[in-house]
C-alpha cells in the first residue's frame, strides 16, 4: 500500500491510542503459564498482539472474547502441549524471545519461525544462555531463525549478566528460569522495560546501578487481570508531530507512562517540547497511565546516550524526526541496537531523513542530525522497509514538506498500530 502525506497546516485532536503492544503480548503469554483464567481488557488488534494469540492457542491455550475483553484459559506450567511442532511469530521479536525461554523452561520440542523481517533479526543472544541453562537449539546460519528447539539435558538455573540492554534477552532468561527449582538470576547494569518483573511479582533486587531479577518454580504465576493501557511508543508519533507543526495541540487521554518506557518523554521535554502530563493514576493493573497534551513549540538539540537508549529504544526514530526541526545539532550515541530492529534503523531512518533533505551523518551506533527550525522538507518517495515505526516516522516527517509524499508498504504500520493512518487523517482535517 502507498500512503500520500499531503502537508496540513496544523494538526489537531484527541487521540485514543492503540493498547499497548509489549504488555500486550506479556499478557498472552503470561495467561498461557497461570493456571487461573485471565482477563484482559483493552487486548489490541494489531498483528504482533494477534500473533501472542495464535502462538498460545497452539500450545493449549483457550482464548474467547467478548466486546472490549478477552478471557483465557492457560495451561498451566506443566500443561502445555504443542499439536504441531512448527510455531509461525509472525513479524513479532517479543513474540519469538519470550517463548522460546518457555519453550525452553518446558522443555517440549518445538521448532519457531518468523517472517523474512524476523528471520535476519540476531537470535544468538537468546541461544547462548539457553544453552547453559541445558537446552539444545539449532538455528539457520548465523543464528539467525528458525528456532529448532530440544532439551535432552537436565535443566540447570543460572545467573547471566545481560550483555546487551535488552528487554527480551532478559524476558527469555526469566521465563525459562521459572521452570527451575533453584533460582535463576538476572542482572542488569541499565534498566530495560520492566514488563516482565512487573506482570509476574518477580523478586528485583536493587545493588548499586544494578538490578538483580529472579525466577523460579517457586514463583506462582499470577492470573493475567487487566486493563492494558495506551501505547507509549504510539503516542511518540503524535508528541513529535504536536511539536514541529505550527498551531498545533493534540491530547491522548491515556498513554502508559511507566518510566522503563516513556524516556521519549523526558529528552522532548529537554528539547522544549511543550507537553503536559496529567491524571497519573495505575488503570487496572501496576502500569502507570497518564492523559498526555501536547502544542506547537520550539525545539532545542538534544543529546540522547546509551544509559537512555533502551528506555526511549522504540521511539528514536521518530525523535530523529524532532531532531530535524531543532535549532543545532543534536546527537544519539550508544544506539547500536537500533540495527537490529525490523530493520536496519540506523539506517533506514538516515535515509528518511536524507530523502527530506536533512543534513545527517552515520556512526557505529548513531547519528548525528542537523537541525533546523525553520526547514521545509523535500517531499519524497520514502519505503517502509515494512517497518513499522519507519513508516510511522516518514509520515510525521512529511507533515513539513514542500508538497506530497509517498509512502510505500504503510501497511507496515498494522504491526503496532492498525489505525495510525485512520487517526493521522482525522488529525490533519480537524
Ligand atoms: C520489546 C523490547 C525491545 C523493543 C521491542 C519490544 C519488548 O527490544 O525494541 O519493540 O517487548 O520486550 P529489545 O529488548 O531487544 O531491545
Amino acid at each position: 500500500m502507498i500512503k500520500k502525506i499531503t502537508p496540513p497546516d496544523r494538526i489537531r485532536g484527541t487521540i485514543i491510542l492503540p493498547a499497548d503492544k509489549s504488555i500486550a503480548q506479556r499478557s498472552a503469554l503470561f495467561a498461557l503459564l497461570s493456571e487461573e483464567p485471565s482477563h484482559i481488557t483493552n487486548y489490541p488488534a494489531a498483528e504482533d498482539p494477534k500473533t501472542a494469540l495464535a502462538c498460545i492457542g497452539q500450545l493449549g491455550a483457550k482464548v474467547a472474547s467478548k466486546d472490549n475483553m478477552i478471557r483465557i484459559e492457560g495451561t498451566g506450567r506443566d500443561g502445555i502441549t504443542v499439536s504441531d511442532g512448527v510455531i509461525d511469530c509472525g513479524n513479532s521479536g517479543t513474540v519469538m524471545r519470550l517463548l522460546a525461554g518457555i519453550i525452553a523452561g518446558a522443555g517440549i520440542p518445538v521448532t519457531l519461525a518468523g517472517d523474512e523481517s524476523l528471520s535476519r533479526r540476531p537470535m544468538k543472544r537468546i541461544i547462548d544462555p539457553l544453552a547453559q541453562m541445558g537446552v539444545d537449539i539449532r538455528s539457520a546460519e548465523g543464528g539467525l531463525p528458525p528456532l529448532e528447539i530440544r532439551r535432552e539435558r537436565a535443566f540447570q538455573s543460572i545467573r547471566f549478566r545481560l550483555p546487551v540492554a535488552s528487554a527480551q534477552l532478559k524476558s527469555c532468561v526469566l521465563l525459562a528460569g521459572l521452570f527451575g527449582e533453584e533460582p535463576t538470576q538476572v542482572i542488569e547494569s541499565v534498566a530495560s522495560r520492566n514488563h516482565t518483573e512487573t506482570m509476574l511479582g518477580l523478586p528485583v533486587q536493587r545493588n548499586g546501578n544494578e538490578n538483580i531479577i529472579s525466577s523460579s518454580r517457586a514463583v506462582a504465576i499470577p492470573p493475567q487481570n487487566l486493563e492494558i493501557p495506551g501505547d507509549f511508543s504510539a503516542a511518540a508519533f503524535w508528541l513529535v508531530a504536536g511539536s514541529i507543526l505550527d498551531d498545533s495541540e493534540i491530547v491522548m487521554p491515556s498513554a502508559g507512562v511507566n518510566p522503563t518506557r516513556c524516556a521519549a518523554l523526558h529528552i522532548l521535554r529537554r528539547m522544549g517540547a511543550d507537553i503536559e502530563i496529567d491524571m497519573v493514576h495505575h488503570a487496572g493493573g501496576m502500569e502507570p497511565v497518564a492523559a498526555l497534551r501536547v502544542r506547537s513549540a520550539k525545539l532545542r538539540p538534544a543529546d540522547i546516550h546509551h544509559d537512555e537508549i533502551p528506555n526511549a529504544i522504540d521511539e528514536l526514530p521518530v525523535l530523529c524526526v524532532a531532531m530535524a526541526f531543532a535549532d543545532g545539532i543534536s546527537r544519539i550515541t550508544g544506539a547500536g541496537e537500533l540495527r537490529f530492529k525490523e530493520s536496519d534503523r540506523l539506517v533506514a531512518i538516515q535515509q528518511v531523513l536524507e530523502a527530506g533533505g536533512v543534513r545527517v551523518e552515520a556512526h557505529e551506533e548513531g547519528l548525528t542530525i542537523h537541525g533546523d527550525p525553520k526547514r521545509k522538507i523535500r517531499a519524497a518517495h520514502h519505503d517502509s522497509r515494512h517497518d513499522h515505526r519507519i513508516a510511522m516516522s516518514a509520515a510525521i516527517l512529511s507533515l513539513r514538506a514542500d508538497g506530497m509524499s509517498e509512502i510505500s508498504n504503510a501497511e507496515a504500520a498494522a504491526v503496532s498500530y492498525p489505525e495510525f493512518w485512520p487517526h493521522l487523517d482525522s488529525l490533519t482535517h480537524s
